[in-house]
């Protein structure tokens, strides 16, 4: 029966944990996967989310969550992203479900994309991360591509996104990352996302907004979504695709959101129940526990703000963490300039490495990242710096 089928090609991102898993050298050092990691290099689970777990232990609730997910949960987390005043929210016109994270929630849209917006295609910009192009090509919605980062500049080639923004055709699909760009971290100004909102009405498109590391560039949640706020204020119907895998640190319990904004109440009931409609099929409906985690700490008080407490920890952290890397660099002899390690923001440095000297990072020292030279700033701690520093400058020294 199966003899036809061939081996699937590696993740270009997962693969690389895949590697490094195997790989048995002491020093070896994973810089690959968006996951973080404290300076002793251990996974984090946050304070917060040990407290919400007291405090939901032994509840007798294993029901199955309606289709949509968990009421509560999908109120919180739009509160989080359209912020507790947004008029969208009082209107009633949002529709909201939970989603398997980040992923599930991109894919839930591009499906609904397929359905209810048949003719269109999906503008991505270039680069952007790996999975979004599995996911709207497996949802069968044609993909462009619009300029995004420039290459010269290590940073935000505005002219560019702007030509293509204005040459799309009215009323394109756009997928934007709302903060910290994976993998450049790298994101328009609020002065940017003032231009970009306003020529997005000017042409009447849509935009989808992946946001999936809300607090993990200014360590400010609210900061972090003045994106959305200033699209919002323009007036626009956007969605949004939340993650709460990387700003709680649940990786593992596959907890997200997706919400559409729509013209008014009815609208977002049919919405939404297209949307159930869609996850139905695929996976009935999503699990609980993390869901019931999230709505735990964002529904307390307190817990909300140890919360914002720890996300801005770990953001700091990734933030210094950029000095270190760039100062050691400089101190190892480094001729190039690094300055764009502590100018991007966020999980990634973009560091511009080539793919063959990615290569040679992993053969001569075990150092494991994806090929686009994409270094997760969250691996790197104090210890390990030095030698990341010290590999980087032996690889791109000519
Ligand atoms: C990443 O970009 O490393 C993360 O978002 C993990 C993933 O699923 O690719």
């Amino acid at each position: 029966w199966f003899g036809h089928v061939q081996p699937a090609p590696k993740d270009p991102i997962l693969g690389v944990t895949e590697a490094f898993l195997a790989d048995s050298h002491p020093d070896k050092m994973n810089v690959g996967v968006g996951a973080y990691r404290t300076d002793e290099g251990k996974p984090l689970v946050l304070e917060c989310v040990r407290k919400a777990e007291e405090k939901i232990a032994g509840s007798n609730f294993m029901e199955y969550l309606p289709m949509g997910g968990d009421i509560s949960f999908n109120n919180h987390s739009m509160k989080l992203a359209y912020g507790e005043d947004a008029g969208v929210l009082a209107d009633k016109r949002v529709a909201a479900v939970q989603a398997l994270s980040g992923t599930g929630a991109c894919r839930l849209f591009a499906d609904f994309q397929k359905r209810f917006m048949p003719e269109s295609q999906v503008f991505i910009p270039v680069p952007t991360w790996s999975n979004h192009h599995n996911i709207w090509r497996d949802a069968n919605v044609p993909q462009n591509t619009f300029r995004y980062y420039d290459a010269a500049t290590k940073g935000l080639d505005f002219k560019g996104l702007m030509e293509d923004v204005k040459k799309a055709p009215n009323g394109s699909v756009f997928l934007l990352h709302a903060c910290a760009h994976n993998p450049t971290g790298v994101d328009p100004s609020p002065e940017n996302w003032k231009e970009i909102s306003a020529f997005f009405k000017e042409k009447g498109h849509f935009a989808l907004f992946d946001m999936a590391y809300q607090g993990f560039a200014s360590g400010d949640t609210e900061r972090d979504a003045q994106a959305i706020r200033i699209f919002l204020n323009d007036g626009h119907q956007i969605a949004c695709a939340q993650s709460f895998a990387k700003n709680m640190g649940l990786y593992g319990q596959r907890v997200g959101c997706l919400s559409v904004v729509c013209d008014d109440p009815q609208q977002a009931v049919a919405v939404k129940s297209q949307l159930q409609l869609i996850a139905r099929p695929m996976y009935s409906n999503p699990p609980l526990h993390g869901a019931l985690l999230v709505s735990t700490i964002l529904e307390d008080p307190e817990l909300k703000s140890l919360w914002y407490k720890e996300v801005k920890g770990m953001a700091d952290r990734i933030i210094g963490m950029r000095e270190t890397l760039r100062t050691n660099l400089e101190k190892a002899g480094s001729q190039h300039s690094w300055k764009h390690i502590t100018d991007q923001i966020g999980m990634f440095c973009f560091s511009g490495l080539k793919p063959e000297q990615v290569d040679r990072l992993t053969k001569d020292f075990h150092i494991y990242l994806t090929r686009n030279g994409r270094i997760s700033m969250a691996g790197i701690t104090t210890s390990n710096v030095e030698y990341l520093a010290n590999a980087i400058h032996e690889v791109s020294k000519n």
